[in-house]
């Protein structure tokens, strides 16, 4: 038995403040919109993911939190295909991998699970293929979403124009040294498995909503605009207004899909209230809301605010038994990935 290769990399979450929601092409995952998002430190929600290359290994294989996976589903195909097909190490000789990841945060749950996971997976098989250049397009094959987390800082998700996809990819649009004051907080509200997938949701959305033609065609491009020229100025007021916005009209347009899908729960609700209160009261905007299709807030904020909305939401949930709050070191938008053999 000869070990061909072994290597363990880890990737982190990403937070979007443009949702991206709706595909022109489902087996490409080519999008409806671009979109926009921050990308989490390292060291707090992650996805952490082996792989071995073994020559007597008789078949791929991928175990997900410790539970086998189904590995013949079109995505990690696509996914192994597309690395393999880019290889520069190991064409030459016969081998399957084994491929163990754990996510160390709820899974399904709305907290991007999908975008670390995917991410995780294609970078982790990059390096033990020796694939170089842009690899966030492969990630896009196993999930959308996971593109972006191949970049630290603020990155975009170009929806692209060609029909092969290659040019829907992520781009960075500021590292993460240039607004190291930005945080986000994630506060879990429900750990368990959404009942719609981010998948079938926005395939419903695409079909049913009416919400979606104008999204996709003005609000969303406008949107992308503003918010990169605010990123660049580290203006938050209009960051947070922008991402609030888009938050909302997320879930206006599940809200508006036949049968209407809701994310959102009362908790979920109530910490929408709870920041537009604190913000109205301090006379501007010193935090920002954003919920991905699952009820759990993602909080972005600058350092300077995080002592006062942390005491502000263990006053309104002071046993922690509606919400567990994860927060990183102060400098939250850090590099993408790293890796350890
Ligand atoms: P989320 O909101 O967590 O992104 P999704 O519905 O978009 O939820 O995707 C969840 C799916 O992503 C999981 O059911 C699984 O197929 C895939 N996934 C999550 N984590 C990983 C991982 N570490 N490795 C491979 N696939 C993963
Ligand atoms: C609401 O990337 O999970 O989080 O591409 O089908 O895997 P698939 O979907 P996914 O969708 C993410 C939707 C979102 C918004 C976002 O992250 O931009
Ligand atoms: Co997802």
């Amino acid at each position: 038995m000869v070990v061909l290769g072994s290597i363990t990399c880890t990737a982190p979450v990403n937070i979007a403040t443009i949702k991206y929601w709706g595909k022109r092409d489902e087996n490409l995952i080519l999008p409806l919109n671009s979109s926009l998002s921050g990308t989490l430190h390292q060291d707090d929600l992650k996805t952490t993911t082996s792989i071995v290359a073994n020559d007597e290994f008789t078949e791929d294989a991928l175990w997900l939190n410790g539970v086998k996976e189904d590995i013949s589903a079109v995505r990690y195909q696509n996914v192994l295909k597309a690395i393999r097909d880019r290889a520069t190490k190991l064409q030459d000789k016969p081998h399957h991998v084994h491929i163990v990841s754990v996510n160390n945060f709820p899974t399904a749950a709305g907290l991007a699970s999908s975008a670390s996971g995917y991410c995780c997976l294609v970078y982790t098989l990059a390096q033990l293929y020796g694939v170089e250049g842009d690899v966030s397009s492969i990630a896009r094959l196993g999930s959308g979403s996971a593109c972006r987390s191949m970049f630290g800082g603020f990155v975009k998700w170009e929806m692209g124009t060609k029909e092969d996809g290659s040019d829907s990819i992520a781009v960075q649009v500021q590292p993460e040294s240039h607004w190291p004051e930005m945080n986000i907080i994630v506060l879990v509200v429900n750990d368990k498995k959404k009942e719609t997938s981010s998948t079938a949701g926005m395939q419903q959305s695409a079909q049913t909503s009416p919400m979606m033609k104008e999204r996709c065609a003005t609000t969303v491009p406008q949107r992308m605009k503003d918010i990169e020229e605010a990123i660049k100025s580290r203006d938050f007021e209009v960051f947070g207004d922008i991402t609030m916005k888009d938050s909302n009209d997320f879930h206006e347009v599940c809200a508006t899909t036949t049968p209407p899908i809701y994310y959102l729960n009362d908790t979920s609700r109530y910490i929408i209230n709870l920041v537009e209160k604190y913000n109205t009261v301090s006379g501007n905007i010193k935090c920002a809301y954003t919920f991905d299709a699952g009820p759990n807030a993602c909080i972005y904020l600058p350092e300077q605010n995080v002592t006062e909305f942390l005491a502000l939401v263990l006053k309104h949930f002071p046993t922690g038994d509606q919400t567990n709050y994860y927060r990183g070191p102060n400098k939250y938008l850090q590099q993408s990935q790293s890796y350890q053999e």
